[in-house]
């Protein structure tokens, strides 16, 4: 029985009707086990720059801290695109993570049975299971090197930097260790170590880390092979470790490899409990407001929020099956239909999971 305040930001496009479900998912689980979970409402992205002028307040930055965790939908959309690079609303994301210290993004891409037929792969491929989690680094890198516009060789360039210390890759490092040895025990590192310096001292630390987990298998792949054998033989995954904009790129090749990449959750996390959690998919701007997105991923990250923040193993553990029962019970939102089956709206599919609570 406890008492949990979130900062709640619901973003741009999908982001608040996504977050709606996820909110009434956890308030379902509150009266069930006896939790009092109270939300407070921030801005951050497209929705800040329109109501402040600024896509990150430093209220929201304030609320966050001073939470539990922090639920976020998503933010960006074509609004915005020519507000300049550091006030986009992407910016708000990174700003986040960066202030937080979030700097682990744990991102679980999962076949759910029921839903095996959505995946582009092979049947034969996937098999009946699929069960990876990648680990992904997210507060360095590239996306928070130094960049900015100069004169080149062939007149004004723009660049950006990829930079990692020893101390970042043996953090990240850390948490994937950490979650292989409660996993299969095999540790899958990710870089360009036969292009990229940053990747070499990547590759160096790990495998000095190896040394100290002697139960866990450790490879190394360059990503462009990494990206290739995900869909040639994705079962050979179990935790993926890479950098900021390698895990990027590959979990949302990993999500599609699931169905759908409105099924996948994401948990950002740093020191200690506090945490923020968030569907890996955009903002979907096409679909925003029709009431057809798929609130899954963020009611699988409500699972995640009560699991890693709040040590509630028994109520993530409900939800999840929830959501296996929902699906095995044959409902299904637009992206995860097949050809002829009935598409449940954003809510419908939300209120068929809390029935499934019940
Ligand atoms: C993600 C998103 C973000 C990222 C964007 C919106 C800045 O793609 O969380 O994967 O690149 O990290
Ligand atoms: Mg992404």
């Amino acid at each position: 029985m406890g008492n949990y305040q979130f900062a709640v930001i619901r973003g741009d496009g999908i982001g608040p009707e996504i977050v709606e479900e996820g909110i009434a998912v956890l308030k379902k689980i509150g009266e069930k086990f006896g939790h009092t979970f109270s939300f407070t409402e921030c801005l951050a992205g497209g929705a800040a720059i329109d109501a402040t002028g600024h896509c990150l307040p430093e209220d929201t930055v304030a609320a966050a801290k001073a939470a539990d965790a922090v639920i976020l939908g998503a933010v960006g959309g074509p609004k915005w695109d020519n507000v300049p690079g550091n006030e986009r609303p992407e910016r708000a994301l990174l700003g986040l993570r960066e202030q937080l210290g979030l700097y682990a993004n744990l991102r679980p891409a999962i076949i759910h049975q029921a839903l095996s037929q959505a995946s582009p792969i092979k049947q034969e491929i996937i098999g009946d299971s699929l069960d990876i989690l990648i680990v992904r680094e997210l507060t360095g890198g590239i996306y928070f090197g130094e960049r900015g516009y100069r004169e080149g060789k062939y007149g004004q360039e723009a660049y950006d930097t990829e930079a990692y210390s020893e101390m970042e890759v043996r953090r990240i490092a850390k948490k994937a260790f950490e979650a292989a040895m409660v996993r299969k025990k095999h540790l899958t590192s990710v870089d360009k170590a036969n292009v990229l310096e940053s990747s070499r001292l990547w590759r160096k630390t790990i495998t000095q880390m190896a040394a100290d987990y002697p139960e866990v298998t450790v490879d190394h792949l360059y990503v462009d092979n990494a990206a290739m054998q995900l869909v040639r033989d994705p079962k050979q995954f179990d935790v993926i470790v890479t950098s900021n904009m390698f895990g990027d790129i590959l979990s949302d090749e990993a999500s599609q490899i699931t169905g759908s990449i409105g099924m996948l959750p994401s948990a950002s996390l740093g020191e200690g409990s506090f945490g923020m959690y968030e569907p890996i998919h955009g903002s979907a701007p096409d679909i925003a407001g029709k009431g057809i997105a798929n609130p899954i991923a963020t009611i699988l990250s409500m699972a995640m929020l009560l699991r890693y923040s709040l040590h509630l193993e028994q109520e993530a553990c409900a939800i999840e099956e929830a959501v296996t029962q929902t699906l095995n019970a044959g409902f299904r939102t637009a992206d995860i239909a097949a050809a002829g089956e009935t598409a449940l709206s954003t809510q419908e599919m939300g209120a068929k999971i809390r029935e499934a609570l019940s």
